[in-house]
């Protein structure tokens, strides 16, 4: 199979095999029959559940309960695009991020990689696809070990998969990651501490690609950047993404930050996915209330428009993932809230063919708030329980963290 190489640009059969340039083609998600039938979802997730169970006791511990970071998620990701994750802190993005890597074990659910269910894979057969996907983080200080060099910690994922070519191969590939992310050679012998922030990211990238991924999860990947810097590794990112065929989940509490780089953009709340849209059309029609108030909250950069636009304020603090409210998990604090079904009934990602093809919504209500037949009405803030605290070794903390990181009256944190 023909592809770009990634260092000349020159082209040359595809090998798995073989060391040398970056691999353009050959992905998962790029069979040609596959392709045939339209749109192919690289990862496939359905009902997804992460919990952690909480402890209590000191000698004997029991478990007392169980956050609920991740509540039945369905995810479809089309190859060689970008996913955005957005969602206010706490409410279960990174933890649905590393489930779904199998760095953290889901409690129930599936996550299908190509067509292979890889929960249900050995130890053995999941390192061979791990390699299939790999992370970036918001700090590559913390994932970059300071003790190494650049050398040591771009030929480390070399190493450990066996690529190709003994040390020879190695650095000719070092020197190839460097390249594609914009780095000289001659940084090879520099260590961490040495770069700017953007520069590290750049390294945290280099690496992700050491091993050509087919999926890259970038867990707030710029949120720790200057914004001037922010643009430039976003910018990498899609380039990078059109040379390799990448298929990106992009997880942000910023929606600015997902919203030009994503084709599908996704809302979570409290463990579940809420709204999910292609980017233009949620930022154009958000039809989930919670959507409608993280959305509110974003400056548009017209004085007059921004003048005349009405802010959603919600009431009430984020309820605790270890005792989600009955019904519709938002419905504590949604201005749309309904005296029927919204705090009994938990409402589906379902499609509006009708009316918003494409948009999928979680409320019972979206079709009748989109054509204004529902109004907004004031919100009493109800008090939420925190997450009891557990004792003892191994239990987890109260998050009253997440409480105060929640959605305030003045709006949302990092909704920018
Ligand atoms: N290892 C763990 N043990 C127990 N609870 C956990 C663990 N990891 C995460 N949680 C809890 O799961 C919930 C979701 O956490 P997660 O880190 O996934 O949120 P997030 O959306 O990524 O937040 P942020 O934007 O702050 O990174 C939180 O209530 C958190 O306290
Ligand atoms: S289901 Fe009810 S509470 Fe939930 S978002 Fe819709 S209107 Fe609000
Ligand atoms: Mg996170």
């Amino acid at each position: 199979m023909p592809v770009r190489s990634a260092a000349g640009g020159r082209t040359r059969h595809a090998d798995r095999a073989a060391p040398g340039p970056l691999r353009a083609a050959g992905r998962r998600g790029r069979d040609p029959a596959r392709r045939e039938r339209g749109p192919v979802s690289l990862l496939e997730v359905r009902d997804l559940e992460v919990h952690f169970p909480i402890k209590a006791g000191t000698l004997f511990q029991r478990t007392v309960g169980a956050v609920k970071a991740v509540d039945g998620v369905d995810l479809d990701i089309e190859a060689g695009t970008t996913f955005g994750l957005v969602g206010e802190s706490g409410c279960g993005k990174s933890t649905l991020g590393r489930a779904v890597m199998r760095l953290i074990e889901p409690t129930k659910g599936s996550v299908k990689l190509d067509g292979q269910d890889i929960l249900s894979l050995s130890e053995r057969r999941m390192r061979a696809v791990r390699r299939q996907f790999q992370m970036v983080f918001q700090d590559p200080m913390a994932s970059l070990d300071p003790r190494q060099s650049v050398e040591s910690l771009l030929t480390e994922p070399l190493r450990a998969h066996k690529f190709p070519g003994g040390s020879a191969g190695h650095a000719k590939r070092v020197r190839e990651l460097l390249d594609v992310v914009g780095l000289p050679e001659s940084v090879v012998n520099r260590y961490p501490h040495e770069f700017s922030g953007g520069q590290r990211q750049r390294l945290g990238i280099a690496r992700a690609l050491a091993l050509n991924p087919a999926l890259i999860i970038a867990d707030e990947p710029v949120s720790a950047l200057d914004v001037s810097i922010q643009a430039q590794v976003i910018n990498l990112l899609k380039e990078l993404q059109e040379r390799f065929s990448l298929t990106y989940v992009v997880i942000a509490h910023d929606l600015a930050v997902v919203r030009h780089i994503s084709k599908t953009v996704a809302v979570m709340y409290l463990g579940g996915i809420v709204e999910q849209a292609p980017s233009a059309d949620l930022y154009r029609q958000p039809l989930h209330p919670y959507t409608k108030a993280l959305m509110s909250a974003v400056p548009v950069p017209d004085p007059n428009v921004e003048e005349t636009r009405s802010r959603i304020l919600l009431q009430g603090d984020l309820p605790s993932p270890a005792n989600p409210p009955a019904g519709c998990r938002f419905h504590t604090r949604c201005p749309w809230k309904q005296a029927s079904r919204c705090d009994t009934e938990r409402p589906t990602l379902r499609e509006l063919p009708l009316v918003a093809p494409g948009h999928k919504v979680a409320c019972h209500y979206a079709e009748d708030i989109l054509a204004g037949k529902i109004t907004p009405h004031e919100v009493k803030p109800e008090e939420v329980e925190l997450t009891p605290a557990a004792e003892g070794p191994g239990s987890i903390e109260a998050t009253e963290a997440h409480v105060a990181g929640g959605l305030t009256p003045g709006g949302p944190p990092g909704a920018r």
